[in-house]
């Protein structure tokens, strides 16, 4: 059987970060569930098709492939206002996560970030985390990233944004980000990354030794 590592929280709490090195240290294939949602919302914005018919966004989700999605190519702010749009419709969300499932079924192991891992996409992952932050620690590392990838930001409507994603995420009917009752919570506001991976490998190593 692999080893199901679930990773969820909000936009920008460091959560990308944290599961590309657990990946990486433990030989674990990954996979940004976020990028699923944007991927398919860029397919639609690209081929000048609407962001509110559920059939037709069903359709680009079920003809998703998960190779080579790549952030860089999916990172445009946009897109992710245009996937969280998308993330409130339920049969966007079934064809989604029915490929998550099965990526997730990978040997030796596998670590899946997004927003209802947990909870939807692997409720019998061996380890579950719940990365959190404060919205305005959120709102100023998006904003530094933006400005980082030559964007231009304005950190005032970047915090708005970041409330509004949470609000949107948060207040859903189907698979609201919330987390599961037994995720361990870690607070990155006031931690680095390295600090987070330690406190996320602690409690790994004790699942692995099960
Ligand atoms: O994490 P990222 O910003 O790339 O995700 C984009 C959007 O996709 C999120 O705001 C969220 O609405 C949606 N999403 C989701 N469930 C996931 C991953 C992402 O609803 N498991």
């Amino acid at each position: 059987m692999t080893f199901t590592i679930a990773i969820d929280g909000p936009a920008a709490a460091g959560k990308g970060t944290l599961s590309r090195r657990i990946a990486e240290v433990y030989g674990f294939h990954h996979l940004d569930t976020g990028l699923t949602y944007r991927a398919t919302a860029k397919a639609l914005l690209d081929a000048g098709l609407p962001l509110d018919d559920e059939t037709i966004a069903e359709k680009v989700a079920l003809d998703l492939e998960l190779a080579g999605l790549d952030r860089a190519v999916l990172a445009k702010h946009e897109v992710g206002e245009a996937a969280s749009k998308l993330a409130v419709m339920p049969a966007v969300r079934r064809a989604l996560v029915k490929a998550q499932r099965s990526f997730a079924d990978r040997e030796p192991g596998t670590v899946l970030d997004g927003r209802d891992i947990g909870t939807v996409v692997c409720p019998d992952a061996a380890v579950k985390l719940y990365v959190t932050a404060s919205a305005d620690v959120r709102a100023r590392r998006r904003y530094d990233e933006m400005i980082a990838a030559g964007e231009s930001a304005d950190y005032e409507s970047v915090f708005e944004d970041v409330k509004k994603r949470d609000e949107r995420d948060m207040g859903r009917i189907d698979s609201p980000l919330k987390p599961a009752a037994d995720a361990h919570l870690l607070d990155t506001s006031k931690m680095g990354i390295e600090a987070a991976f330690q406190a996320a490998k602690s409690i790994i190593d004790v699942a692995l030794k099960r």
